[in-house]
């Protein structure tokens, strides 16, 4: 006789039936206890980012992560969490080179790793392509369109995006090509409100905001922001409720002064030693 757990792990079906009826509550996951800790507070969707190269690894961008380390992170979320569906984000040339090796990729990160879909950036018509052979090949994909990381060198910078009619027109034109491709989800990252409202109500897959307004399916945030304990400033759409940095620092101050004052005290009265 078989065991089943009571918690059953969200679906693309079950994620699918959240569209215009309960919002999607999507965070990034590095590690096991943090992933356990969102789990247990109800969070939909896990995304082991590519920004762990930002908060975990101190990189300046994201361009430095690699498969090996969002496979063995992505492992640790999995392992933490019973409940929330869980996104692995190929890094950087991981997916860019070709449908086949995107495929390779992605797979490691489902075989491997224990992840139930990928994310990439971008959608170019090859993009499409290859997240059409990578639905083809079973591994759901979620998009990720606007302001787009992996591409801060080509973009020039970090700014929001689709201010003008022009820029708009064709990230509109994008969430429709990646939704055709078979997304299952679009991220939208740093897009005007308007758009991002216009791109949420003409799609029939999941738009998760970040930085675009509370308008979409959902919302997405990188989990060290909103905990405060980002290295560096957290963004103004991501403002700490937490000063964990403090604490975690307070902490080990008082942990230095336990040890020292243990230290000067033996020292002070040795016969305690006897
Ligand atoms: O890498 C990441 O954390 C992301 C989210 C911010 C969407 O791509």
């Amino acid at each position: 006789m078989s065991i089943q757990s009571e918690t059953k792990r969200h679906t693309l079906r079950s994620l699918a039936a959240m569209k215009s009826k309960e919002r999607v509550a999507m965070l990034t996951a590095y590690d096991v206890v943090t992933a356990a800790c969102l789990d247990a507070a109800g969070v939909d969707i896990l995304l082991v980012g590519d920004s762990l190269g930002n908060v975990i690894y101190g990189f300046e961008s994201t361009l430095p992560v690699t498969l090996d380390m969002i496979v063995a992170h992505t492992a640790a979320v999995v392992r933490g969490s019973k409940r929330a569906f869980v996104v692995a984000d190929l890094p950087f040339l991981t997916f860019q080179i070709s449908a086949e090796s995107a495929i390779r990729n992605a797979g490691r990160c489902l075989a491997e790793a224990g992840a139930q879909a990928v994310k990439v950036e971008g959608a170019y018509p090859e993009m499409c392509e290859t997240v059409r052979r990578l639905t083809q090949a079973g591994i759901p994909v979620m998009g990720h369109i606007g302001l787009t990381p992996q591409s801060v060198h080509q973009m020039g910078g970090y700014y929001t995006h689709g201010k003008t009619l022009s820029s708009a027109e064709k990230i509109l034109r994008e969430a429709k090509a990646l939704e055709s491709a078979g997304a299952f989800a679009i991220v939208l990252e740093c897009v005007t409100e308007s758009l991002a409202r216009e791109i949420s109500s003409q799609v029939s897959c999941l738009t998760i905001g970040i930085g675009s307004g509370a308008v979409c399916d959902g919302e997405v945030l990188v989990v060290n922001d909103i905990l405060g304990f980002s290295p560096g400033k957290s963004p103004k759409f991501a403002l700490p409720r937490f000063n964990l940095k403090e604490m975690v620092r307070d902490t080990a101050a008082a942990y230095v002064q336990e040890v020292k004052g243990v230290k000067d005290s033996l020292q002070k009265s040795p016969e305690i030693l006897s």
